[in-house]
């Protein structure tokens, strides 16, 4: 008899926060893998909007009917984690020929460092191929409407995060026309 292998793949990334585009990405490697593990990584050269556990809590949310799904943090080298979670594939969402040349050199370099894991890439779906987290976050950072693009736990987070700040006075120095210095 054939012994069933589990076939796990990291899904990794920022996550900041999770979108519709993401949600697509992971639902369909749940259609390939028994096991997806969304890994969400320490970045030190990024600067976050929401804390990783936040980012985490928002994934778990949004990912409850799947069951092959685990949310996991890392905070050294991919491949390691990986490696670690006995996992054989690395999944990336490629939205555009824009995301092309980052993504390859990602993966051959992953390649290098761990040549038994691969990378696949899946397309998300034409409806949040246009999407990002950093767009996302510019338009609720401006009072727009974000409810299309990313599930409702996260509207609510980024809503309730942005509407903290907008409350917040700015300081004194920018909230009036600044004075220029006397011409002598
Ligand atoms: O969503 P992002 O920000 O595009 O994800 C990038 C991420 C987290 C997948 C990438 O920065 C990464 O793998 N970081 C972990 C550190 C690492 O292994 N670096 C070598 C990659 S070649």
């Amino acid at each position: 008899m054939p012994i069933a292998r589990t076939r796990t793949a990291v899904y990794p990334g920022s996550f900041d926060p999770v979108t519709n585009g993401h949600l697509d990405v992971i639902e369909r490697a749940c259609r390939l893998f028994d096991r997806v593990i969304v890994a969400v990584a320490h970045n030190e050269q990024k600067a976050a909007l929401l804390p990783i556990q936040e980012r985490m809590r928002l994934i778990a949310n949004v990912t409850s009917h799947l069951k092959a799904v685990e949310v996991a943090t890392f905070d050294g080298l991919l491949v390691e984690f990986a490696r670690n979670a006995g996992a054989s594939t690395l999944v990336r969402g490629l939205r555009a020929v824009s995301d092309f040349e980052y993504e390859f050199q990602m993966a051959q370099m992953n390649r290098r460092l761990a040549p038994e894991i691969e990378t696949i890439f899946l397309t998300p779906s034409e409806e949040t191929s246009y999407l990002s987290s950093r767009l996302v976050k510019e338009i609720a950072r401006r009072g727009g409407e974000i409810s299309p693009f990313v599930p409702p736990p996260v509207a609510i987070t980024l809503k309730a995060q942005f509407a903290d700040r907008r409350k917040k006075p700015l300081p004194a120095r920018q909230s009036g026309p600044r004075k220029l210095p006397r011409r002598k």
